[in-house]
């Protein structure tokens, strides 16, 4: 027996920001941010609109692309690094404006590489009983954004992907999830200020702790070399080879970071889903919205060998491959 994936859904909130919007704030432009990252827009949550906002509409669709009502529900997930509290969990808060009333929920906390994560726990549920889980990506990544910092205020954005995973009798399903860490590289991509290692106070806001800090050129670096290694991985696990893939649907940070991994694997820029030019990085919502639009598009059709790869703090690095 096979978990699969029986809908998708995304949801982006209506503001966009562009870059040309964001060279009236930081030292930057249009052109820099374009060559250096492949962004050229993205979208921005409205004042009060919150993780479990967004989380919810990209849920709602996933759960009507599945033919399934909330009801029927197990469990709902949340991956984020920007949910609505830091306690309680998200997840809790989807569930209820869901209707979920037979779901377990909890929150997933793997940044950029929680979509995937979270993905994993999902396929190890339904593989030991559980009928249907909702995955969800949801990210409002201009929270924890210093708009005053060029380094990292031109690289993100907010949004939220979903997928409901049911138990497949057939072939179809994910194949594998492969996960990874290290930690002692912690410092790369960092918000120091806010946790139980130093709460909030008026020390944290002075020095603008609460915000996202990246070490972007040593993180690139690290993303080529790891999004390749796990790639190969997981192709090698299944027996496939990078000819075998139908779709990359990779994480979104850089087209840079991308177009290395391709060359460096030999896949044609046709087999990969890219977005990022739209949206920026949505951290843990960037996998589930390039699968939604890709499923959406026709890209993804029933048989399709699709491959997931993520990448960021912790840091992490995931992937998992789908038989459609
Ligand atoms: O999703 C989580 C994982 N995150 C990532 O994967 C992000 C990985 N890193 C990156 O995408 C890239 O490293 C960045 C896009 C963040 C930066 O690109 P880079 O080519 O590595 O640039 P750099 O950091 O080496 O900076 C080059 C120059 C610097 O100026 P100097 O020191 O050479 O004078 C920066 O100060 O570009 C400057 N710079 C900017 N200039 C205009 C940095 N940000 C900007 C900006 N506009 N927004």
């Amino acid at each position: 027996m096979k978990a699969w994936i029986a809908g998708t859904g995304s949801y982006a909130p209506a503001r966009v920001l562009t870059n040309a919007d964001l060279e009236r704030m930081v030292a930057t432009s249009d052109e820099w941010i374009r060559e250096r990252t492949g962004i050229c827009e993205r979208r921005i949550a409205a004042v009060g609109e919150a993780c479990s906002d967004l989380a919810v509409q990209a849920g709602k669709r996933a759960l009507t692309a599945a033919g399934l009502a909330a009801t029927d529900l197990d469990m709902i997930l949340v991956a984020t690094c920007t949910g609505d509290y830091p306690l309680p969990a998200t997840a809790c808060l989807v569930q209820h404006q869901l209707g979920a009333t037979k779901a377990a929920a909890c929150d997933l906390s793997a940044a950029c590489c929680g979509f995937v994560y979270a993905l994993s726990v999902a396929d190890a549920y339904v593989k030991s009983g559980m009928r249907h889980v909702l995955v969800i990506g949801s990210e409002v990544m201009s929270a924890i954004i210093d708009w005053t910092d060029r380094n990292t205020c031109v690289l993100f954005g907010d949004g939220a992907g979903a997928v409901v995973v049911s138990a497949s009798d057939g072939q179809r399903g994910i194949l594998s999830t492969h996960l990874r860490s290290d930690g002692a590289l912690c410092e790369l991509i960092m918000v120091p200020g806010g946790g139980s290692r130093t709460p909030p106070s008026e020390k944290v806001l002075a020095e603008r702790l609460q915000y996202i800090k990246m070490k972007g050129n040593e993180t690139f670096k690290v993303a080529v070399r790891t999004l390749e290694e796990i790639a190969r991985a997981t192709l090698s696990a299944n027996g496939l080879r990078v000819e075998d893939l139908d779709l990359y649907v990779p994480h979104q940070a850089n087209v840079r970071i991308l177009k290395a991994v391709m060359a460096r694997l030999g896949l044609p820029i046709e087999k990969v889903v890219l977005n990022l030019d739209r949206y920026g990085n949505t951290s843990a919502a960037s996998i589930p919205i390039a699968l939604d639009e890709a499923v959406r598009e026709g890209r993804i059709k029933d048989g399709s060998l699709v491959m997931l790869g993520a990448f960021g703090a912790g840091l992490t690095w995931a992937s998992a491959i789908i038989r459609w």
